[in-house]
């Protein structure tokens, strides 16, 4: 696990999306894992300004959401496909065909989930994987408890989440209490997890997730186990860490061919 402290969050989203753009440069037809919620907006809007000013060319780029909630319509101005044609992906040229994010109105749950594994297979895999983190330590929205080796399925959110995402809702609508996410064992196969934690809000999930055990009550936790896991915290998020001034002298001396960013 790499950990990374910057002071705010605008500045921990210049890295991310300089390792995103990266990413793409190196690969033009890299597959993209993409996550929605407050935390990534500043990335994507990052992005899609290196795509306008830049030639950021995400023309043979192919992306995988991590989740939908069920029961709601794409149209739905909570609904996480609104959300990323909102804030991602009617500012950048990925082809719409190219675009994958979990069907809510699906009539045959099992059927799509494991339809959407197979499209990610037949994609190649992801290579790089965008990960918030949920007040409670849940990655997508893999609720505390969730199975370590799990795939696409559908999930029930917590009282806590839901109380978290009310801020979505608007028109006094519910949050649903059904989602279909990307299992742990499919965000786990990524070759790069970039995680983004932002205020103070997730320090203890942060935390727990850094320095606690790996267990399935933190889903963020499993991320001790990654290859690749990149941590993009700002100070708020890294407040209740205990390694700090380690984490922050790594990333300033890494020796130059260390440095990927
Ligand atoms: C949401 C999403 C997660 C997201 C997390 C944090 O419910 N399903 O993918 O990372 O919770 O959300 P936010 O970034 O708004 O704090």
């Amino acid at each position: 696990m790499e950990v990374i402290i910057l002071p705010t969050a605008a500045e921990a989203s210049e890295i991310a999306a300089r390792l995103v753009a990266r990413q793409i440069r190196e690969k033009p037809a890299s597959v993209l894992g993409l996550a929605t919620g407050g935390t990534p907006c500043k990335l994507y809007e990052l992005l899609a300004r290196m795509h306008h000013s830049n030639g950021l060319d995400f023309s043979r780029v192919t992306s995988f959401n991590l989740d939908e909630y069920v029961g709601i319509d794409p149209t739905h101005p909570a609904s996480y496909h609104r959300f990323m044609d909102e804030n991602f992906f009617s500012k950048v040229n990925i082809p719409r065909e190219k675009i994958h994010i979990p069907d809510g109105l699906t009539k045959d749950v099992p059927a799509h989930c494991a339809a959407y594994e197979q499209a990610i297979r037949d994609a190649g895999g992801i290579d790089l994987q965008i990960l918030g983190l949920g007040s409670d330590g849940h990655l997508g929205f893999n609720e505390p408890g969730s199975s370590l080796v799990s795939r696409t399925r559908i999930k029930t959110l917590t009282a806590r989440t839901r109380s978290d995402n009310e801020r979505f809702f608007t028109g006094g609508m519910e949050v649903p209490h059904h989602t279909i996410t990307m299992g742990l064992g499919t965000i786990m196969e990524s070759r790069i997890c970039l995680l983004l934690a932002f205020g103070e809000g997730k320090a203890r999930a942060v935390a727990a997730s850094v320095e606690g055990p790996v267990t399935a009550s933190v889903p963020g936790s499993l991320l001790q186990f990654h290859p690749r896991a990149k941590l993009l915290l700002d100070a708020e998020a890294a407040s209740l860490l205990t390694r700090t001034e380690y984490y922050q002298w790594v990333y300033k001396n890494k020796p130059a061919w260390q440095i990927d960013l």
